[in-house]
């Protein structure tokens, strides 16, 4: 897709009223400061969806999710976040400017918008035949009849017929004027070897493939016939617009239904999904007869973290299920495996039971797929104890990959009684494979880039993990895109990290709390301070922190927080000042309004001149309180609203984790209450951060200091050489930290 111009994104983020936006997917209701409603995210009957006009962000206090207009849309909607751009564009009736294209670009997107045309011309053309042409009707729509799908879901789903005539699309499309270039390019049509062009899919009901977003990227075809001679299903190839791996079937109309129910159910063919959602169980997806994708997983990781999945109860069908385990639980999916009864899969289940029967059946009968895998793979080894051992390896590496450690364990317990093997046997194993895995993670991390710089490990761990924690299909991508969960670096230990390692970790928390304060109240002044020449400036959170900072020759640890930092420098230094500038007019103006009204009342309600006097005194008190409240409300929310709204992932995740927490939304400052909130407090708070992380950063001196003189008392020689600076450092940094608390009183801190 064609990106948007910088000044067009900033016009575009300028109009966003969150509670506007909001407001097309929840019902919202005013409370305080805020506005309340339903979350959309999750099923709940009371509301816990908090909506701050002034910051620009939602959240909900009890799933979690949230975050800026632009967060939102992305995860409700799963737009990208150039698509989330667009919607809100459109919304605010923003001209879109784009970036100018190369030429391969250019002709990449116009093919990609030209090939989904005419897939879209070929769905509605299929399901004209369906019920507008006699075969169709006879055979097509006969056959749907027959199989129990009601005219409801064959509009839903888009369902149709492709007659047998093998020109009939091909005629169709040529007709409304689409080229045959890109009927071939999507395989609607192909061309023999004399040339001549012929229809791919031919007295077949269609089921049209959705993409997430709702375009029309492929077909599937199924055959009438009950002759085995020919292919059951035909497909539309692989294309520009459509990679198999990379959809699902029925998402689009599943993913609303996924997130309420915070779980996907995952079948097997077109008409599953199909039968489901007729009998009011909604979702559901189907992989399309092949095993499931880690681009697959990644999709529905992006709806819920819950899978189900509904395996027939045949041998391949289990297989098949076994193969995907590892990955999903890689990806950190909680899964489980459903059996149904013999000789029935969802279509033929859903057919015949309610939708309340078959949640029931669901819930009653899902296991969890670890110990699915215990129990299937024990019954096959039978007695054979090479094969039993080989087993206990095969259940342990799932366990290991495992994200969530309290889950982990349960694991651990429940499937050495099993296996019948001692738990302690199975945890060390569990976690030595833990800990190759996080080296490996932690590897590739650091080539992406990634946040803290942890050293890698002097090669003790294999660059080639085994199979497990490889994808199904071999491709290699679900670890190196998986990225590490914090959890599996905790197995790892801190033992496995080098000094720099530990010392990252160690201040994490201190430098966590340092930028949350830069993020979310940057731009207050917060402080005041007088120059030599007695002039008072005001001193804003960003100023004293990163004055602090860099007097002391201090950057953060965390390469994350450290870019975080020069963003709020490069918002300060650049448009901070011109934007407050021109608030500040707007404010002015509005000022005159406001005493133009306050004065016409007085003039009307007062009856005498010194009540007039007094009650114009009250007045402009009330201006200057009500100025100072917008400029400050002008300034907490300045740093954030921008980041909240990043293009930067890592950058927007920070701020919606670092500022618009719980706490933030709940408590409410307004003029009523008598509450400190943290806004009063910044004098104290703010120099108070910046103390723990010195005072952390002088621990961790002293630490490795102390470290090193351990290793210089192993011979005589390092001793007498070394031991005596070290002492003399050692003091030196006691002495600093005592100062400490003496410099930090001295400090010149005037609370505006
Ligand atoms: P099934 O054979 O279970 O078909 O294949 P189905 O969808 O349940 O069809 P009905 O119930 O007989 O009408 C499951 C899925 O595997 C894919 C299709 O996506 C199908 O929905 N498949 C199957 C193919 O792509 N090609 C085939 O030849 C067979
Ligand atoms: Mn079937």
């Amino acid at each position: 897709m064609r990106k948007i111009n910088r000044e067009t994104v900033q016009r575009i983020l300028d109009a966003v009223d969150i509670v506007d936006v909001v407001s097309d997917f929840v019902t919202l209701r005013r409370r305080g400061a805020n506005y309340i409603g339903l979350c959309p995210f999750h099923n709940e009957r009371t509301p816990s969806f908090s909506v701050s006009k002034a910051k620009g962000i939602c959240k909900c206090f009890s799933c979690g999710k949230g975050g800026s207009a632009i967060n939102f849309l992305m995860e409700l909607e799963s737009m990208s976040y150039q698509e989330a751009l667009r919607y809100l564009a459109k919304k605010y009736n923003i001209e879109v400017e784009e970036h100018e294209m190369t030429d391969a670009e250019r002709i990449a997107e116009t093919e990609r918008e030209s090939m989904l045309a005419v897939n879209k011309m070929a769905m509605d053309h299929f399901a004209y035949n369906l019920v507008d042409t006699q075969d169709g009707r006879n055979i097509g729509l006969a056959y749907f009849r027959e199989r129990g799908i009601s005219d409801e879901m064959i509009k839903r789903f888009h369902l149709g017929y492709a007659l047998e005539d093998s020109t009939d699309l091909y005629n169709a499309a040529t007709r409304k004027g689409y080229s045959l270039d890109y009927l071939l390019k999507t395989g609607l049509c192909s061309r023999s070897d004399s040339g001549r062009v012929y229809d791919r899919f031919r007295g077949r009901v269609i089921y049209p493939v959705l993409s997430v977003s709702g375009k029309v990227v492929a077909f599937g075809g199924r055959t009438l016939r009950k002759d085995k001679s020919m292919a059951k299903y035909v497909n539309s190839p692989e294309s520009l617009i459509y990679s198999k791996r990379r959809e699902l079937y029925g998402l689009y109309h599943s993913r609303q239904a996924i997130v309420k129910a915070d779980k996907c159910i995952l079948v097997e063919g077109y008409m599953d999904v199909i039968s489901m959602h007729q009998a009011g169980v909604e979702n559901v997806v189907a992989s399309s007869g092949t095993s499931l994708t880690a681009e697959q997983v990644r999709l529905i990781h992006r709806f819920t973290n819950n899978i189900t999945v509904i395996y027939d109860a045949d041998a391949a069908g289990v297989k098949a299920s076994l193969r995907s385990i590892d990955m999903l639980l890689l990806e950190g999916m909680n899964i489980k495996v459903l059996s149904l009864p013999p000789g029935e899969d969802p279509d033929s289940f859903a057919q015949t039971h309610s939708s309340s029967e078959v949640e029931e059946y669901i819930k009653q009968n899902e296991i969890d797929f670890i110990r699915f895998k215990v129990n299937t793979l024990l019954r096959d080894a039978g007695n054979d104890p090479l094969r039993r051992a080989q087993v206990i390896n095969d259940i342990v590496k799932s366990i290991s990959l495992v994200a969530d450690p309290v889950a982990r364990n349960v694991y651990i317990t429940t499937c050495s009684h099993l296996l019948g093997v001692d738990d302690k046997v199975v945890s060390l194993q569990v976690n030595k494979l833990g800990q190759e895995h996080a080296m490996k993670l932690r590897r590739e991390e650091q080539i992406s880039g990634g946040m803290e710089q942890l050293p890698a490990e002097g090669g003790t761990a294999s660059q080639q993990t085994d199979g497990s924690t490889q994808p199904v299909d071999g491709t290699g991508q679900a670890t190196a895109d998986a990225g590490p969960s914090q959890e599996i670096q905790q197995i790892a230990g801190t033992h496995a990290l080098s000094a720099e390692g530990r010392k990252a970790r160690f201040l994490l928390p201190f430098e966590k709390e340092v930028i949350r304060l830069v993020l979310k109240y940057g731009m207050v002044a917060f402080a005041q301070w007088v120059d030599e020449n007695e002039n008072v400036w005001p001193l804003t959170v960003y100023e004293y922190i990163n004055g602090e900072m860099s007097n002391d020759g201090i950057k953060f640890e965390t390469v994350l927080y450290a870019r975080a930092l020069a963003e709020v420098s490069n918002i300060f230094n650049t448009t901070w000042q011109p934007d407050l500038t021109r608030y500040r007019e707007q404010i002015a103006a509005e000022r005159e309004e406001g005493r133009r009204q306050g004065i016409e009342q007085i003039r009307t309600g007062a009856t005498n001149m010194a009540m007039i006097e007094s009650l114009e005194r009250e007045l402009e008190e009330r201006l200057d309180r009500e100025d100072a409240e917008k400029e400050t409300e002008f300034a907490v929310n300045y740093v954030e609203r921008i980041l909240a709204s990043s293009p930067d992932d890592d950058m927007r995740r920070l701020t919606a984790d670092l500022v618009s927490d719980r706490y933030v939304l709940s408590k409410v400052h307004t003029k009523y209450s008598k509450v400190l909130t943290e806004l009063d407090r910044l004098t104290e708070v703010v120099p108070r951060a910046i103390h723990e992380l010195k005072a952390a950063i002088i621990d961790c001196e002293i630490n490795l200091v102390k470290e090193q003189m351990k290793e210089a008392c192993k011979t005589p020689e390092t001793m007498r050489a070394q031991i005596p600076a070290l002492m003399t450092r050692i003091s030196e940094l006691n002495a600093i930290k005592q100062q400490f608390a003496h410099i930090l009183g001295e400090r010149i801190i005037i609370p505006r």
